[in-house]
Protein backbone atom coordinates (compact mmCIF):
# COMPACT_ATOMS: atom_id res chain seq x y z
CA UNK A 1 0.00 0.00 0.00
CA UNK A 2 1.81 3.65 -1.01
CA UNK A 3 -0.85 5.94 -0.31
CA UNK A 4 -2.11 9.68 -2.05
CA UNK A 5 0.11 10.50 -5.04
CA UNK A 6 0.78 13.64 -6.05
CA UNK A 7 2.50 15.25 -9.13
CA UNK A 8 5.12 17.11 -9.95
CA UNK A 9 3.28 20.56 -9.84
CA UNK A 10 1.80 18.84 -6.45
CA UNK A 11 -1.42 18.26 -8.10
CA UNK A 12 -3.31 15.00 -6.22
CA UNK A 13 -4.92 12.40 -8.04
CA UNK A 14 -8.52 12.39 -7.17
CA UNK A 15 -10.67 11.69 -10.17
CA UNK A 16 -10.41 8.49 -12.66
CA UNK A 17 -12.36 9.03 -15.97
CA UNK A 18 -12.82 5.34 -17.57
CA UNK A 19 -13.73 5.10 -21.12
CA UNK A 20 -15.61 1.98 -21.63
CA UNK A 21 -16.57 2.08 -25.20
CA UNK A 22 -14.30 3.84 -27.84
CA UNK A 23 -17.39 3.78 -30.46
CA UNK A 24 -20.43 6.09 -30.20
CA UNK A 25 -23.68 5.68 -32.17
CA UNK A 26 -23.37 9.61 -32.62
CA UNK A 27 -20.89 11.75 -35.24
CA UNK A 28 -20.59 15.21 -33.94
CA UNK A 29 -18.88 17.17 -36.35
CA UNK A 30 -16.60 18.08 -33.73
CA UNK A 31 -15.75 15.14 -32.18
CA UNK A 32 -16.05 11.82 -34.75
CA UNK A 33 -16.59 13.48 -38.06
CA UNK A 34 -18.76 11.15 -40.39
CA UNK A 35 -16.28 11.78 -43.22
CA UNK A 36 -13.21 9.82 -41.01
CA UNK A 37 -15.55 7.29 -38.47
CA UNK A 38 -17.58 5.78 -41.75
CA UNK A 39 -18.14 2.32 -42.46
CA UNK A 40 -14.48 1.49 -42.77
CA UNK A 41 -13.27 2.93 -39.78
CA UNK A 42 -11.76 0.09 -37.80
CA UNK A 43 -12.58 0.50 -34.07
CA UNK A 44 -11.57 -2.05 -31.28
CA UNK A 45 -11.98 -5.67 -31.19
CA UNK A 46 -14.13 -6.29 -28.11
CA UNK A 47 -11.08 -8.20 -26.46
CA UNK A 48 -8.93 -5.61 -27.54
CA UNK A 49 -10.77 -3.53 -24.49
CA UNK A 50 -10.57 -4.22 -20.73
CA UNK A 51 -12.86 -6.37 -19.27
CA UNK A 52 -14.93 -5.73 -15.82
CA UNK A 53 -12.09 -7.51 -14.01
CA UNK A 54 -9.61 -5.17 -15.02
CA UNK A 55 -10.95 -1.71 -14.80
CA UNK A 56 -12.28 -2.75 -11.55
CA UNK A 57 -8.79 -3.84 -10.47
CA UNK A 58 -7.72 -0.51 -11.62
CA UNK A 59 -10.51 1.42 -10.20
CA UNK A 60 -9.58 -0.30 -6.81
CA UNK A 61 -5.32 0.59 -7.30
CA UNK A 62 -6.39 4.26 -8.23
CA UNK A 63 -8.45 4.48 -4.85
CA UNK A 64 -5.62 3.30 -2.92
CA UNK A 65 -3.75 6.27 -4.68
CA UNK A 66 -6.41 8.80 -3.71
CA UNK A 67 -8.86 8.40 -6.53
CA UNK A 68 -12.46 9.54 -5.04
CA UNK A 69 -14.43 10.20 -8.31
CA UNK A 70 -14.62 7.64 -11.26
CA UNK A 71 -16.53 8.88 -14.40
CA UNK A 72 -17.52 6.26 -16.88
CA UNK A 73 -17.25 7.64 -20.68
CA UNK A 74 -16.74 7.16 -24.20
CA UNK A 75 -17.67 7.11 -27.22
CA UNK A 76 -20.86 6.04 -25.88
CA UNK A 77 -20.82 3.62 -22.79
CA UNK A 78 -24.06 3.29 -23.18
CA UNK A 79 -23.03 0.74 -25.94
CA UNK A 80 -20.95 -1.38 -23.28
CA UNK A 81 -23.00 -4.46 -23.00
CA UNK A 82 -23.98 -4.73 -18.83
CA UNK A 83 -22.79 -1.06 -17.99
CA UNK A 84 -24.88 -1.65 -14.78
CA UNK A 85 -22.93 -4.53 -13.79
CA UNK A 86 -19.53 -2.37 -13.52
CA UNK A 87 -21.20 0.57 -11.70
CA UNK A 88 -21.85 -1.86 -9.15
CA UNK A 89 -18.82 -3.37 -8.60
CA UNK A 90 -17.21 0.23 -8.90
CA UNK A 91 -19.36 1.34 -6.30
CA UNK A 92 -18.53 -1.12 -3.81
CA UNK A 93 -14.53 0.05 -3.96
CA UNK A 94 -13.62 1.21 -0.27
CA UNK A 95 -12.62 4.71 -0.96
CA UNK A 96 -14.81 5.95 -4.17
CA UNK A 97 -17.15 8.00 -3.31
CA UNK A 98 -18.92 9.50 -6.31
CA UNK A 99 -19.27 7.69 -10.07
CA UNK A 100 -21.07 9.82 -12.87
CA UNK A 101 -21.60 8.74 -16.21
CA UNK A 102 -21.03 10.75 -19.15
CA UNK A 103 -23.79 10.11 -22.26
CA UNK A 104 -25.05 11.50 -25.48
CA UNK A 105 -28.43 10.00 -23.91
CA UNK A 106 -30.23 7.99 -26.72
CA UNK A 107 -29.83 4.75 -24.86
CA UNK A 108 -30.91 6.71 -21.26
CA UNK A 109 -34.27 5.93 -20.94
CA UNK A 110 -34.22 2.34 -21.12
CA UNK A 111 -31.14 1.97 -19.11
CA UNK A 112 -31.31 4.38 -16.26
CA UNK A 113 -33.56 2.60 -13.51
CA UNK A 114 -30.90 -0.29 -14.24
CA UNK A 115 -27.51 1.91 -13.55
CA UNK A 116 -29.67 3.83 -10.47
CA UNK A 117 -30.43 0.48 -8.42
CA UNK A 118 -26.60 -0.68 -9.21
CA UNK A 119 -25.48 2.91 -7.41
CA UNK A 120 -24.59 5.19 -10.08
CA UNK A 121 -24.84 8.70 -8.34
CA UNK A 122 -25.36 11.12 -11.38
CA UNK A 123 -25.53 11.78 -14.94
CA UNK A 124 -24.23 14.15 -17.39
CA UNK A 125 -26.39 14.70 -20.96
CA UNK A 126 -24.40 16.34 -24.05
CA UNK A 127 -27.08 18.17 -25.34
CA UNK A 128 -26.14 21.21 -28.14
CA UNK A 129 -29.01 21.98 -29.18
CA UNK A 130 -33.34 22.39 -29.00
CA UNK A 131 -33.37 23.27 -32.77
CA UNK A 132 -34.13 19.76 -34.36
CA UNK A 133 -31.98 20.57 -37.11
CA UNK A 134 -29.30 21.99 -35.41
CA UNK A 135 -29.38 18.40 -33.06
CA UNK A 136 -29.34 16.55 -36.25
CA UNK A 137 -26.05 18.34 -37.59
CA UNK A 138 -23.99 18.12 -34.11
CA UNK A 139 -25.35 14.25 -33.63
CA UNK A 140 -24.15 14.03 -37.35
CA UNK A 141 -27.71 12.79 -38.33
CA UNK A 142 -27.58 10.06 -36.17
CA UNK A 143 -29.75 11.35 -33.15
CA UNK A 144 -33.06 11.70 -32.42
CA UNK A 145 -34.11 14.81 -29.77
CA UNK A 146 -37.33 13.19 -28.41
CA UNK A 147 -35.64 10.21 -27.28
CA UNK A 148 -32.28 12.04 -25.39
CA UNK A 149 -35.21 14.50 -23.98
CA UNK A 150 -37.06 11.30 -22.61
CA UNK A 151 -33.59 9.79 -21.45
CA UNK A 152 -32.89 13.06 -19.67
CA UNK A 153 -36.81 12.54 -18.28
CA UNK A 154 -36.21 9.31 -17.22
CA UNK A 155 -33.04 10.40 -15.61
CA UNK A 156 -34.39 12.77 -13.64
CA UNK A 157 -37.72 10.58 -12.53
CA UNK A 158 -35.27 7.32 -11.40
CA UNK A 159 -33.87 10.34 -9.12
CA UNK A 160 -29.96 9.83 -9.20
CA UNK A 161 -28.67 11.06 -5.71
CA UNK A 162 -26.65 13.74 -7.31
CA UNK A 163 -28.53 14.61 -10.09
CA UNK A 164 -28.71 15.51 -13.86
CA UNK A 165 -26.68 17.73 -15.62
CA UNK A 166 -26.78 18.88 -19.69
CA UNK A 167 -22.97 19.72 -20.88
CA UNK A 168 -23.43 22.45 -23.93
CA UNK A 169 -20.65 22.70 -26.24
CA UNK A 170 -21.14 25.81 -27.61
CA UNK A 171 -19.64 26.67 -31.08
CA UNK A 172 -20.51 29.96 -32.89
CA UNK A 173 -22.96 30.42 -35.77
CA UNK A 174 -23.31 26.88 -35.16
CA UNK A 175 -25.63 26.47 -32.15
CA UNK A 176 -24.61 29.49 -29.76
CA UNK A 177 -28.31 31.48 -30.84
CA UNK A 178 -29.82 28.48 -29.76
CA UNK A 179 -28.49 28.36 -25.82
CA UNK A 180 -31.04 30.61 -24.29
CA UNK A 181 -33.81 28.21 -25.98
CA UNK A 182 -32.02 25.19 -24.17
CA UNK A 183 -31.79 27.41 -21.04
CA UNK A 184 -35.54 28.32 -21.21
CA UNK A 185 -36.41 24.40 -21.61
CA UNK A 186 -34.72 23.62 -18.07
CA UNK A 187 -34.77 26.61 -15.89
CA UNK A 188 -36.87 25.78 -13.00
CA UNK A 189 -36.32 22.06 -13.26
CA UNK A 190 -33.44 20.60 -10.62
CA UNK A 191 -31.43 19.69 -14.17
CA UNK A 192 -28.04 22.38 -14.42
CA UNK A 193 -26.93 23.02 -18.05
CA UNK A 194 -23.27 23.89 -18.36
CA UNK A 195 -21.72 25.54 -21.26
CA UNK A 196 -18.71 24.65 -22.61
CA UNK A 197 -16.03 26.49 -24.68
CA UNK A 198 -15.16 24.43 -27.91
CA UNK A 199 -11.74 23.05 -27.28
CA UNK A 200 -8.71 22.36 -29.81
CA UNK A 201 -9.49 18.49 -28.51
CA UNK A 202 -7.83 15.70 -30.83
CA UNK A 203 -6.53 16.38 -34.76
CA UNK A 204 -9.83 15.72 -36.69
CA UNK A 205 -12.09 18.38 -35.80
CA UNK A 206 -10.51 21.37 -38.05
CA UNK A 207 -10.73 23.57 -34.36
CA UNK A 208 -10.47 27.48 -35.20
CA UNK A 209 -10.25 30.25 -32.20
CA UNK A 210 -12.89 32.07 -33.97
CA UNK A 211 -15.71 29.18 -33.39
CA UNK A 212 -15.18 29.43 -30.25
CA UNK A 213 -17.26 31.16 -27.86
CA UNK A 214 -16.18 32.73 -24.45
CA UNK A 215 -18.34 31.89 -21.27
CA UNK A 216 -17.85 36.10 -21.12
CA UNK A 217 -19.57 36.53 -24.09
CA UNK A 218 -22.73 33.70 -23.33
CA UNK A 219 -22.71 35.51 -19.99
CA UNK A 220 -23.09 38.72 -21.47
CA UNK A 221 -25.86 37.72 -23.66
CA UNK A 222 -27.83 35.36 -20.98
CA UNK A 223 -27.60 38.20 -18.56
CA UNK A 224 -29.56 40.43 -21.06
CA UNK A 225 -32.33 37.74 -20.19
CA UNK A 226 -32.04 36.50 -17.19
CA UNK A 227 -29.52 38.45 -14.36
CA UNK A 228 -26.93 36.17 -12.83
CA UNK A 229 -24.98 35.68 -9.18
CA UNK A 230 -22.14 33.33 -8.49
CA UNK A 231 -21.81 31.01 -6.08
CA UNK A 232 -18.98 29.36 -4.94
CA UNK A 233 -17.64 26.19 -6.26
CA UNK A 234 -18.94 22.85 -5.10
CA UNK A 235 -15.25 21.24 -4.40
CA UNK A 236 -12.20 22.06 -4.37
CA UNK A 237 -10.77 22.25 -8.38
CA UNK A 238 -14.53 22.36 -9.93
CA UNK A 239 -14.07 22.73 -13.65
CA UNK A 240 -17.62 24.63 -14.12
CA UNK A 241 -18.11 28.13 -12.43
CA UNK A 242 -21.33 27.79 -11.05
CA UNK A 243 -23.82 30.79 -11.28
CA UNK A 244 -27.26 30.60 -10.16
CA UNK A 245 -30.59 32.88 -12.01
CA UNK A 246 -31.87 35.76 -9.62
CA UNK A 247 -34.58 35.16 -10.57
CA UNK A 248 -34.64 31.53 -9.00
CA UNK A 249 -34.41 29.72 -12.08
CA UNK A 250 -32.19 27.21 -10.55
CA UNK A 251 -28.08 27.05 -11.50
CA UNK A 252 -26.05 27.37 -14.75
CA UNK A 253 -22.61 26.06 -15.01
CA UNK A 254 -19.49 27.92 -17.40
CA UNK A 255 -16.73 25.66 -18.23
CA UNK A 256 -14.18 27.76 -19.51
CA UNK A 257 -11.45 25.58 -20.79
CA UNK A 258 -10.14 28.11 -23.83
CA UNK A 259 -10.23 31.84 -22.00
CA UNK A 260 -9.97 30.51 -18.08
CA UNK A 261 -7.66 27.23 -18.05
CA UNK A 262 -8.11 24.92 -14.81
CA UNK A 263 -4.57 23.05 -15.38
CA UNK A 264 -3.34 24.29 -12.20
CA UNK A 265 -5.94 22.04 -10.10
CA UNK A 266 -6.25 19.02 -12.59
CA UNK A 267 -6.60 15.99 -10.94
CA UNK A 268 -7.92 13.76 -13.30
CA UNK A 269 -6.41 11.04 -14.85
CA UNK A 270 -8.32 9.45 -18.14
CA UNK A 271 -8.21 5.13 -19.48
CA UNK A 272 -9.03 4.49 -22.37
CA UNK A 273 -11.31 1.63 -23.26
CA UNK A 274 -7.84 -0.43 -24.11
CA UNK A 275 -5.73 0.36 -20.96
CA UNK A 276 -3.78 3.38 -21.78
CA UNK A 277 -3.87 5.88 -19.49
CA UNK A 278 -3.65 9.87 -20.11
CA UNK A 279 -2.51 12.40 -17.40
CA UNK A 280 -4.33 15.09 -20.00
CA UNK A 281 -7.20 15.26 -22.31
CA UNK A 282 -4.32 17.08 -24.84
CA UNK A 283 -1.88 14.45 -24.28
CA UNK A 284 -0.08 13.17 -27.26
CA UNK A 285 0.61 9.89 -25.58
CA UNK A 286 -0.29 7.28 -22.78
CA UNK A 287 0.75 4.46 -21.25
CA UNK A 288 -0.01 1.02 -21.55
CA UNK A 289 -1.40 -0.51 -18.40
CA UNK A 290 -3.52 -3.55 -20.28
CA UNK A 291 0.03 -5.07 -20.77
CA UNK A 292 0.64 -4.92 -17.65
CA UNK A 293 -2.07 -6.22 -16.19
CA UNK A 294 -2.59 -8.91 -18.74
CA UNK A 295 0.84 -9.87 -17.82
CA UNK A 296 -0.05 -9.96 -13.67
CA UNK A 297 -2.61 -12.40 -15.00
CA UNK A 298 -5.77 -13.31 -12.75
CA UNK A 299 -5.06 -12.75 -9.59
CA UNK A 300 -1.51 -12.15 -9.95
CA UNK A 301 0.32 -9.37 -7.78
CA UNK A 302 -0.70 -6.14 -7.78
CA UNK A 303 2.33 -4.33 -7.27
CA UNK A 304 3.75 -3.96 -10.60
CA UNK A 305 0.82 -2.28 -11.58
CA UNK A 306 0.21 -0.53 -8.41
CA UNK A 307 4.28 1.52 -9.50
CA UNK A 308 2.90 1.80 -13.14
CA UNK A 309 0.43 3.86 -11.72
CA UNK A 310 2.24 5.63 -8.84
CA UNK A 311 4.99 6.63 -11.23
CA UNK A 312 2.89 8.27 -14.15
CA UNK A 313 1.12 10.60 -11.45
CA UNK A 314 4.58 11.11 -10.14
CA UNK A 315 6.35 12.39 -13.13
CA UNK A 316 3.21 13.83 -14.57
CA UNK A 317 4.02 17.85 -15.42
CA UNK A 318 0.78 18.41 -17.99
CA UNK A 319 -0.80 21.57 -18.29
CA UNK A 320 -1.31 22.10 -21.71
CA UNK A 321 -4.71 24.60 -21.58
CA UNK A 322 -2.68 26.51 -19.59
CA UNK A 323 0.51 26.85 -21.76
CA UNK A 324 -1.94 27.51 -24.81
CA UNK A 325 -3.08 30.41 -23.44
CA UNK A 326 0.32 31.58 -22.40
CA UNK A 327 2.00 30.90 -26.05
CA UNK A 328 -1.31 33.55 -26.90
CA UNK A 329 -0.62 35.92 -24.73
CA UNK A 330 2.84 35.96 -26.24
CA UNK A 331 1.65 35.71 -29.60
CA UNK A 332 2.96 32.70 -30.01
CA UNK A 333 1.78 30.18 -32.79
CA UNK A 334 -0.01 27.67 -31.30
CA UNK A 335 2.65 24.30 -30.95
CA UNK A 336 -0.49 21.87 -33.02
CA UNK A 337 0.83 18.65 -33.75
CA UNK A 338 5.19 18.86 -33.12
CA UNK A 339 4.71 16.43 -30.74
CA UNK A 340 2.75 14.22 -32.34
CA UNK A 341 -1.26 14.01 -32.79
CA UNK A 342 -3.40 14.54 -30.22
CA UNK A 343 -5.35 11.88 -28.83
CA UNK A 344 -9.12 11.99 -30.11
CA UNK A 345 -12.16 12.72 -27.42
CA UNK A 346 -14.12 9.34 -28.45
CA UNK A 347 -11.41 7.55 -27.34
CA UNK A 348 -10.98 8.84 -23.92
CA UNK A 349 -14.17 10.55 -23.21
CA UNK A 350 -14.17 14.25 -22.38
P1 LIG B 1 -18.36 17.52 -12.21
O1 LIG B 1 -18.13 18.98 -11.88
O2 LIG B 1 -17.97 16.64 -11.11
O3 LIG B 1 -19.73 17.26 -12.73
O4 LIG B 1 -17.35 17.03 -13.28
P2 LIG B 1 -16.78 17.66 -14.57
O5 LIG B 1 -16.95 19.13 -14.57
O6 LIG B 1 -15.44 17.08 -14.74
O7 LIG B 1 -17.81 17.11 -15.61
P3 LIG B 1 -17.73 16.67 -17.06
O8 LIG B 1 -17.00 15.42 -17.17
O9 LIG B 1 -19.15 16.68 -17.46
O10 LIG B 1 -16.92 17.77 -17.84
C1 LIG B 1 -17.57 18.63 -18.69
C2 LIG B 1 -16.62 19.12 -19.75
O11 LIG B 1 -15.60 19.90 -19.21
C3 LIG B 1 -15.90 18.03 -20.48
O12 LIG B 1 -16.68 17.47 -21.46
C4 LIG B 1 -14.76 18.79 -21.07
O13 LIG B 1 -15.21 19.48 -22.21
C5 LIG B 1 -14.45 19.77 -19.97
N1 LIG B 1 -13.40 19.21 -19.12
C6 LIG B 1 -13.57 18.31 -18.11
N2 LIG B 1 -12.40 17.99 -17.57
C7 LIG B 1 -11.47 18.69 -18.26
C8 LIG B 1 -10.07 18.77 -18.17
O14 LIG B 1 -9.41 18.11 -17.36
N3 LIG B 1 -9.42 19.59 -19.02
C9 LIG B 1 -10.08 20.33 -19.92
N4 LIG B 1 -9.36 21.12 -20.68
N5 LIG B 1 -11.42 20.26 -20.06
C10 LIG B 1 -12.10 19.46 -19.24
N1 LIG C 1 -14.74 20.84 -26.92
C1 LIG C 1 -15.47 20.84 -25.80
N2 LIG C 1 -16.23 19.80 -25.41
C2 LIG C 1 -16.23 18.73 -26.20
N3 LIG C 1 -16.89 17.56 -26.11
C3 LIG C 1 -16.56 16.78 -27.15
N4 LIG C 1 -15.69 17.43 -27.96
C4 LIG C 1 -15.49 18.65 -27.39
C5 LIG C 1 -14.71 19.78 -27.75
N5 LIG C 1 -13.97 19.79 -28.85
C6 LIG C 1 -17.82 17.27 -25.02
C7 LIG C 1 -19.05 16.53 -25.46
C8 LIG C 1 -19.52 15.94 -24.17
C9 LIG C 1 -18.26 15.72 -23.39
C10 LIG C 1 -17.92 14.29 -23.27
O1 LIG C 1 -17.25 16.40 -24.10
O2 LIG C 1 -20.05 17.32 -25.99
O3 LIG C 1 -20.39 16.77 -23.46
FE1 LIG D 1 -20.70 13.15 -29.93
FE2 LIG D 1 -19.97 12.33 -27.47
FE3 LIG D 1 -20.24 10.59 -29.45
FE4 LIG D 1 -18.23 12.33 -29.49
S1 LIG D 1 -18.51 10.69 -28.02
S2 LIG D 1 -19.53 11.73 -31.23
S3 LIG D 1 -19.19 14.12 -28.55
S4 LIG D 1 -21.86 11.83 -28.56
FE1 LIG E 1 -5.97 18.93 -16.92
FE2 LIG E 1 -4.73 18.82 -19.26
FE3 LIG E 1 -7.19 19.86 -19.05
FE4 LIG E 1 -5.08 21.17 -18.06
S1 LIG E 1 -5.47 20.70 -20.21
S2 LIG E 1 -7.06 20.88 -17.07
S3 LIG E 1 -3.83 19.44 -17.33
S4 LIG E 1 -6.60 17.73 -18.68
Amino acid sequence: HIGPAEDRLHRPLKDLRISVMDRCNFRCPYCMPDSIYHEGFSFLKSDERLSFDEIERLARLAAELGVTKLRLTGGEPLLRPNLPELVERLASIPGIEDIALTTNGMLLARQASALHAAGLHRVSVSLDSLDPAVFAHMSGGRGDLQTVLDGIEAARAVGFPRGVKINTVVQRDVNDVGVPDLLAHFRHTDVIVRLIEYMDVGSRNGWDRADVVTSREMMTRIEALWPLYAVSPAYRGEVAARYRYVDGGGEIGFISSVSAPFCGSCSRARLSSDGQLFTCLFATKGTDLRATLRDAGHGGDDEPLRQALAGIWHRRTDRYSEERQERRSRAEAPHGNRAGEKIEMHYIGG
